[in-house]
């Protein structure tokens, strides 16, 4: 099947799994020559990581410049995220068997008991020796070597946001005065140290939340002044229709364009990931009933009978799961009930709607401290809703029928609710 394009499954994708975005990584090769920090924003699925690993790899192939990635989504504190990018800097500036050294180095320490480790031993070495106590003066040195290295270099950090999020509320959702604290310090240290060396070190940073909202809610917006936003935004419908066709030729498929269009109308937003999902399930559905050729009442009943079926739903859960950690539990459950008035009322809620519920908020016990406006602000941010005359509506048409069809059934207008229990 040579170069044909191939499933992306649910991870990032690369290879001949990565389709278009061409322009979007010109735009950001251009920044990085220009040495401007940025933050990749966009909502859920929209194929930040892959479009980020594509643009080092192309930089890799120029050769001008060494890249290194680091995923911090399992880091819970500075000492965490600075021996992650410790370890991938050791790793990118191709240290091999000098590794030994270069902990040495970071951490004033020598190491003769070990003659050769290789990069998760070599984590742990790093792990013993940079605490909550010397995270910092071991970051400066881990900038401060890649600066010093030949080429300019790029730093992308994934899910950056998830682990400030994590610094900043932990694992209850809960900002706490010394959380608040600790992410202030972080992040005024990696602010300080990003333009410090700016010119030599570009920061490329994403995540599967949104930042700003998440600093805003802790009052520390300001630190992310240093970065560049950078809006990923979904696939259009012709390029949608594009990589649908080229998905159905891989794997003997005919789907005529009409049929592709018509996909596309009930997605409304051609999320990368969630186009995958419907040519994969099309793709399922088409085989059990042995056939090749698709019309457009199939593409209603894939929709209805398999992308909303409860399978087809597993991903609304990773979405639920994001949302509270961003929001935390009380506003999540705010989120949860604007999110569900909004499905059950033709995908909009209006503003009236909003101020009736609002005005309830006050008199829900489970509920104080909640700004209906910050929940508003992340589910706009995050891709959920967009402003819509006098209220608002959902961006994608298959969040919205996942969310009635799993919220809907039994959902209480506004003015009778009772206090919602959150599930584990
Ligand atoms: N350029 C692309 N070509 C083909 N498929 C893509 C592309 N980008 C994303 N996808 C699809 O979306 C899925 C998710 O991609 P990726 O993990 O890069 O997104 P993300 O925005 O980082 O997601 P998350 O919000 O979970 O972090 C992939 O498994 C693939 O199915
Ligand atoms: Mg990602």
């Amino acid at each position: 099947m040579g170069n044909s394009l191939r499933k992306g499954g649910g991870n990032w994708v690369a290879g001949d799994r990565f389709f278009d975005r061409e322009v979007e990584i010109e735009a950001l090769e251009e920044r990085v020559e220009d040495r401007i920090h940025t933050l990749v924003t966009a909502q859920r699925r929209m194929g930040k990581t892959s479009l980020v690993r594509k643009l080092l790899r192309r930089l890799d192939e120029l050769g001008d410049f060494t890249t290194v990635f680091v995923d911090v989504e399992d880091a819970a504190t500075a000492a965490d995220v600075v021996v992650e990018i410790a370890a991938e800097s050791g790793k990118a500036l191709g240290l091999g068997s000098r590794l030994k050294d270069w902990i040495a180095k970071l951490t004033n320490t020598t190491i003769s008991h070990i003659d050769e480790f290789g990069l998760g031993e070599f984590k742990v070495k790093l792990r013993e020796r940079i605490d909550a106590g010397s995270w910092r003066p071991h970051g400066n040195k881990v900038f401060a070597s890649l600066a010093a290295s030949g080429k300019p270099v790029v730093l992308a950090i994934d899910e950056f946001s998830i682990m400030v999020s994590r610094l900043l509320k932990g694992h209850d959702y809960e900002i706490t005065t010394e959380r608040r604290r600790d992410a202030d310090e972080f992040l005024s240290w990696f602010r300080k140290i990003g333009q410090e060396h700016r010119g030599r070190i570009t920061l490329v940073v994403s995540g599967s939340v949104g930042l700003e909202p998440i600093l805003e809610q802790a009052e520390l917006s300001a630190h992310a002044n240093i970065f560049e936003p950078f809006d990923l935004k979904p696939w259009d419908e012709q390029t949608a229709i594009a990589c649908l066709r080229e998905l159905a030729h891989t794997y003997g498929l005919s789907i005529h364009e009409d049929v592709c269009r018509a996909m596309c109308c009930r997605l409304r937003c051609c999320v990368p990931h969630h186009v995958q999902q419907f040519f994969d399930k099309f793709h399922e559905y088409l085989r059990r009933a042995n056939r090749s050729e698709a019309s457009k009442a199939d593409v209603e009943q894939v929709y209805n009978k398999e992308m909303l079926s409860v399978r087809g739903q597993a991903s609304l859960e990773h979405y639920r799961g994001r949302l509270r950690m961003v929001l935390g539990d009380k506003a999540y459950k705010v989120a949860l009930r604007i999110l569900t008035q909004a499905a059950v009322s033709d995908g909009r809620i209006r503003d009236t709607s909003i101020r009736q519920y609002g005005k309830n908020l006050a008199s829900l016990p489970d509920h104080e401290g909640v700004r209906i406006r910050d929940v508003l602000h992340v589910l706009e941010h995050d891709g959920y809703l967009t402003r819509d005359g006098d209220g608002y509506r959902f961006v994608s048409g298959l969040v919205e029928d996942w969310w009635r069809t799993r919220f809907g059934t039994s959902f209480m207008p506004f003015d009778q609710q009772l206090p919602l229990r959150v599930g584990p």
